[in-house]
């Protein structure tokens, strides 16, 4: 085991020695001979006269070294119930087949493919199949509703769209199809062909939308005699998808991810952060809507010849607490990867951890979290019933892999509860003040890391050079802007206190609070409002709606409440969980009129807080905290 001291410093003083070393364990077409170009600083590329593609990488290159016969992806649906799995010779099958219909469809390199779906295989499926060919997949998270499914649309101006008929919810189907038509309807820019994969137990079929502005088709009928279709070399530096994530306004962000940069990356996180290897059963328990699917459900697993599980179904009431030990036991999972709040979710259901006494769960070397802070709390609980190494580590949709982890790979250290421990060699994390200067170690400021970022992390947002700029790369010149506040202690541990800007991070799920205060600003009863997220013991944060009535409005504030709720849900989705609504006299502003959202938090967090200078009427705040803390 080498030492991530000697890692770090490497990825530091010799950059490009460091990356083309690891470059090694990826098939190139043409073997890069660069790692870095940065002739575009700031935005930089990598492996810049690589040539490669990435399905070959997660798939073809396994068989060809003979272990088609190895488990490549294990379904297992709770929900169903059902469980299949797919070798690394079957899955190839399905994706070569599934690229030879996207072509024949007409898709061809650089085009966008939207992937609305559940989790099914057949969503793996579709992404692979795209990186077959050189298309751009976006996927868009099934919990959204059709107005963001739209949003994203136009942005990305796909020309097909893949979709199933629907997914499974605890308690309810979700018919996808009657979204997607809306979408469609909704967008200025549609795509020309819909392909559905239809699952029975879900009513909807791609037959029954032939008015359509779109040309829908059957999933299994157009792959039943599809040619299939081989791997298309692409630059290192093309783009490999476009996952949308929340900003602080209302228009996601279209993160862009490279194939070269991605693959070199993912591959040398496997081995050295999460310490997997080929044959190794490897499970994320998260969505392939987001980026923690995208690295860890999809690429990663497979680009290492590991074996990936796809769960669809909850920590808990699918059907009970046991859920998460029942897989591990059945497919002898060696390394679980989820987010702190399904782990609040199952200590709630089962404190004492009685399901464990079911299961076997002797495969598990490691729980791995991340997509919010590992509160101290849940960290010990994990710990002491799985008696194993519970290990956070931060990033997200940007970077695409951690920034800050305990390489289980390298020499793992101490763990320190509330840290995911240090910088990720390539990651050079500095903490600054306002003003843009370090900060002595232990001092809170905003998270930065000094350019380049490391390879696999975004190349910039889809056609938005500029907003790319604006929002990560100036307001600190030479670093990259993470959102994130924090600190670093004297022994180099990084720790991550939440988001400096108006992003939420609600059960996992990233949200923009701009976009529902978009929502609740539209009702005909309301002059303005403010969301934020506020403190919520199972999902971490909760959206909280502030709003004050148009002058002479009256209305029952339960009957505003439940309009409100019904709005965001049917205009952004259940996933934003928008449930609390608070009538308010004022909102607290700074004299240039922006929103104090921050000092509204804390007020109703019941933290302490400090009435800003610039405040333009400081009796707002007294009747705020009045009403809110009694
Ligand atoms: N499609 C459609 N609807 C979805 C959905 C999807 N893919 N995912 C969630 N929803 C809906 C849910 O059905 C629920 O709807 P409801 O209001 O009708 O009940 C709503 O969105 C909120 O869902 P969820 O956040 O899952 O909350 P929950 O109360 O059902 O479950 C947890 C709570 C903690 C068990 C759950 O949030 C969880 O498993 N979190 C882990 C999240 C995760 O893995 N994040 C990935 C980041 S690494
Ligand atoms: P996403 O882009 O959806 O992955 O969300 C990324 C954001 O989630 C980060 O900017 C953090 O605010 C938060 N986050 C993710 N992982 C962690 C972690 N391990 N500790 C603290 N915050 C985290």
């Amino acid at each position: 085991m080498s030492s991530y001291a000697e890692a770090f410093r490497q990825s530091v003083e010799d950059p490009e020695g460091f990356w083309l070393e690891a470059a090694r364990a990826v098939d190139w077409v043409n073997t890069p001979t660069r790692a870095l170009d940065g002739s575009q600083a700031p935005s930089f590329r990598w492996f810049p006269d690589g040539t490669l593609n990435t399905s070959f990488n997660a798939l073809d290159r396994h068989v060809q070294a003979g272990h088609g016969d190895r488990p490549a992806l294990i379904w297992d649906s709770a929900m169903v119930p059902a469980k299949r799995t797919y070798t690394y010779a079957e899955l190839l099958d399905e994706v070569a087949a599934f690229a030879g219909v996207l072509r024949d469809q007409g898709v061809v390199a650089g085009d966008r493919v939207v992937i609305y779906m559940p989790m099914i295989p057949e969503a793996a499926i579709a992404m692979l199949a795209c990186a077959r060919i050189g298309a751009v997949h976006s996927v868009v998270f099934g919990g959204f509703a059709a107005k963001e499914l739209a949003t994203r649309i136009d942005d990305a101006r796909p020309v097909l769209l893949v979709t199933a008929s629907g997914g499974l919810e605890p308690g309810r189907t979700v018919e996808y199809l009657p979204m997607v038509e809306q979408a469609l309807s909704l967008s200025q820019t549609p795509p020309h062909t819909v392909i559905v994969k239809n699952r029975e137990m879900i009513p909807g079929s791609a037959a029954d939308y032939k008015a359509s502005v779109a040309t829908w088709f059957d999933w299994d009928e157009l792959t039943a005699d599809a040619d299939p279709a081989g791997p298309v070399t692409v630059a290192a530096t093309d783009p490999l998808y476009i996952l949308y994530t929340s900003g602080t306004t209302g228009k996601p962000k279209g993160v862009v991810r490279d194939n070269g940069g991605h693959a070199v990356a993912l591959t040398w996180s496997m081995r050295n952060i999460y310490d997997i290897s080929p044959g190794d059963v490897w499970w994320t328990a998260s969505d392939v809507g987001w980026v923690v699917g995208h690295s860890y459900i999809v690429y990663g697993p497979l680009l290492i010849g590991a074996t990936t599980v796809m769960y669809e179904g909850k920590p808990v009431g699918t059907p009970d607490a046991g859920a998460f030990w029942r897989i591990i036991n059945e497919n002898s999972v060696v390394a679980l990867f989820t987010a702190p709040t399904a782990i609040r979710a199952v200590r709630k259901a089962d404190p004492e951890a009685k399901e464990l006494e079911n299961y076997d769960i002797s495969s598990l070397r490691t729980l791995f979290a991340a997509g919010e802070r590992l509160d101290p709390d849940t960290y010990e609980w994990a710990t002491k019933v799985l008696d194993r190494p519970v290990v956070d580590h931060w990033w997200q949709t940007e970077t695409g892999w951690a920034i800050a982890a305990n390489l289980r790979g390298l020499d793992p250290m101490p763990i320190k509860a509330g840290s995911p421990t240090v910088p990720v060699p390539g990651y050079r994390v500095d903490i600054v003040d306002a003003e843009g200067k370090p900060v002595e170690a232990g001092t809170e400021g905003n998270i930065v890391i000094a350019l380049p970022l490391p390879p696999g992390t975004l190349t910039g947002l889809w056609q938005d050079e500029d907003r790319y700029r604006r929002s990560y790369l100036e307001t600190f010149p030479g670093y990259y802007l993470t959102g994130d506040s924090g600190y670093v202690d004297e022994d180099g541990y990084v720790f991550v206190l939440g988001r400096s800007d108006d992003v939420i991070n609600v059960a996992g799920h990233r949200l923009s609070t701009g976009s529902m205060e978009a929502v609740v600003a539209s009702h005909p009863a309301v002059a303005e409002c403010a969301v934020v997220g506020i403190r919520d013991e199972l999902k971490g944060q909760r959206p909280s709606g502030y709003v004050v009535l148009k002058s002479g409005v009256e209305i029952d504030p339960e009957t505003l409440r439940q309009e409100l709720v019904a709005m965001v849900r049917e205009q952004i989705g259940a996933v934003a969980t928008f449930r609390d609504v608070t009538v308010v006299q004022a909102l607290p502003k700074t004299r240039s009129g922006k929103i104090l959202r921050k000092t509204m938090r804390q007020i109703a967090d019941h933290e302490q807080y400090t009435v800003p200078s610039t405040i333009e009427d400081p009796s707002v705040l007294e009747a705020l905290e009045q009403q809110l803390r009694g």
